[in-house]
């Protein structure tokens, strides 16, 4: 990237959610850029976190991936153009429920320029304030453009640009009042994809899944399209999934479904103790579903008359406007789960004016704002520490992908207690490097000892319930949560 700086004039970032602002931000703070345009699907910033308390109905397919569930959508030949609103599902809706708060503590998950209302653990509705806030606060909102998905993302040929790349994007602004959709392209020298991925579902191949939801229809849904306990009452409700949704939506559930709640486990989380908690039974994972309505589990018990099978198996990244073909190649590996080619979870080894924003699992929105900074100072042609030739950047992907299936990790993970957060942090704060003089650019924050020692010890539920090291830390306005004595364990199981 760093043959691209001093030619990039106008950048696209794509997304309005956290990783969005702190990139709006960044790049504003340059001072350089003549054109800063952040797009947004949803009618207002603030991705995950906006609340929509319509739960729509979402179809489940049992084993299929992005591709096949969240297809690219046949752009109109001639534009611009105004078609009939697109009705292909396109998962915009939130993953929210009612009693989610955050399970990252505060003062890791704002930005560092600007605090959460309160916490350490808060309703949902603060980051949503928070990153609303964050845009119109930092007047990062003119850069906005709203209701508008990015289509299409198109590399055109280098003679088209003096040999350099530039993207063209297809846009798609919805317009409710006329029902009608508009549609027109522009060119920008980058692109920086700040998109989530956590909005279309992932439910695992079942034998007889398929055929148990045609036979019976309701039965079935995933997290996505949870909100409150209510539609539950006295069913008997089995969870699949124990990770975060699987435990909160479990819990959630005691008290209103018939008891007690069933909870399918694949892997042992780190908040289990060694049974499950009051109202809940654990079950292992499923063999298969058989016409009757059984559902037979890998250690041959059943249940009879489920009501409810709630899947909390998660989400899987989707980019639906690459143009794979143009392109040429995918972004992500849904085999191997990771991004193709990318150097420090940010750049592209082959698309130098390309970045992304939010891949790993880790601090989230604070280490946004280290990649997002590292990203603008590069883009701009500033950066302190120039990115590794090629070779190095991809024995980089290869050594990491080695060693994250050997450890049996994500390659997007990244751990805290071997140092592998601050060292990934670190590297793009040297790659950032300082502001001017004149104050052009943001300073990648430090990681400072309150930032710390709260990953460290708080959290929102007790580690392993009994453990004495557990104590009680907050309760009354601001929930309860607990501080623990520092120990052995990796964010990236813990944190988003
Ligand atoms: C149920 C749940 C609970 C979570 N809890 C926590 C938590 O407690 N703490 C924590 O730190 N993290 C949590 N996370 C992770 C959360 O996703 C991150 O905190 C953070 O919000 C991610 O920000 P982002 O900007 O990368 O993505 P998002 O917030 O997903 O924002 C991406 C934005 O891009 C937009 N977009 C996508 N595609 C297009 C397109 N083609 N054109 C235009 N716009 C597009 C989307 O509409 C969205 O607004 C949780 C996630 C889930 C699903
Ligand atoms: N703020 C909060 O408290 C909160 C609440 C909900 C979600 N979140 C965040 O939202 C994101 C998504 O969380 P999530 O819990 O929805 O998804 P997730 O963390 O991806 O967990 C998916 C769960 O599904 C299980 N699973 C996946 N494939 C399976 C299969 N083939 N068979 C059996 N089980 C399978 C996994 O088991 P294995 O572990 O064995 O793979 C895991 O328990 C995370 O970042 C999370 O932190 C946060």
């Amino acid at each position: 990237m760093a043959t691209a700086g001093g030619r990039i004039k106008s950048v696209a970032v794509v997304g309005a959610g956290a990783a969005g602002a702190i990139a709006a931000a960044a790049l504003k703070a340059e001072n350089y850029f003549e054109r800063i345009q952040v797009f947004e699907r949803r009618e207002t910033p603030g991705g995950t976190w906006i609340y929509d308390a319509e739960p729509t109905p979402l179809p489940i397919y049992p084993g299929y991936l992005p591709p096949d569930t969240d297809p690219p959508l046949r752009i109109p030949e001639a534009l611009p153009t105004v078609t009939p609103p697109v009705q292909q599902e396109r998962w915009t809706k939130t993953p929210v429920y009612n009693s989610l708060t955050t399970n990252v503590p505060a003062i890791a998950m704002s930005f560092s320029d600007s605090p959460f209302a309160y916490g350490p653990f808060v309703p949902h509705y603060i980051p949503r304030q928070y990153v609303e806030n964050y845009f119109s606060t930092h007047r990062l909102d003119a850069f906005l453009q709203l209701s508008t998905t990015v289509e299409e993302i198109l590399k055109l040929p280098p003679k088209y640009n003096k040999g350099y790349e530039r993207w063209k994007l297809t846009l798609r602004k919805h317009d409710p009042v006329r029902r009608l959709d508009f549609w027109w392209e522009e060119e920008f020298d980058a692109v920086i994809l700040a998109n989530g991925h956590y909005s279309v579902p992932y439910v695992p191949y079942v034998k007889g899944l398929e055929e148990y939801i045609s036979k019976y229809p309701e039965r079935i849904s995933h997290s996505k399209e949870y909100r409150t306990p209510t539609l539950y009452a006295n069913k008997k409700v089995l969870i699949i999934g124990n990770s975060a949704s699987g435990h909160d939506l479990s819990v959630d559930l005691v008290g209103t479904a018939s008891a007690p709640v069933y909870q399918s486990r694949r892997s042992k989380a780190r908040w289990d103790g060694d049974g499950p908690l009051s109202g809940i039974e654990w079950k292992p994972t499923i063999k298969e579903y058989l016409p009757s309505g059984r559902i037979v589990f890998e250690d041959d018990t059943y249940l009879d008359d489920i009501d409810a099978v709630l899947y909390c198996t998660g989400y899987k990244p989707s980019f639906p406007f690459w143009n794979v073909e143009t392109n040429g190649r995918p972004l992500w590996d849904y085999e191997g789960n990771k991004l193709i080619k990318t150097y420090w979870h940010t750049f592209f080894q082959d698309f130098k004016t390309l970045g992304i924003i939010g891949m790993p699992r880790t601090l989230t929105f604070r280490s946004f704002e280290y990649q997002a900074i590292a990203l603008a100072r590069v883009l701009s042609g500033r950066n302190a520490v120039p990115l590794p030739p090629l070779e190095e950047q991809q024995r980089w992907e290869r050594d990491r992908a080695e060693r994250k299936s050997r450890e049996r990790k994500k390659f997007h993970d990244i751990m805290w207690e071997d140092g592998e957060t601050e060292g990934w942090l670190k590297g793009l704060f040297d790659i950032a490097g300082l502001g001017s003089i004149r104050g052009e650019g943001l300073v990648p924050p430090v990681l400072s000892k309150e930032l710390i020692w709260a990953v460290e010890h708080l959290r929102k539920y007790p580690e392993n319930p009994g453990n004495q090291g557990n104590k009680k830390g907050g309760e009354g306005m601001e929930g309860e949560w607990v501080v623990v004595e520092r120990q052995k364990f990796a964010l990236g199981g813990v944190l988003p």
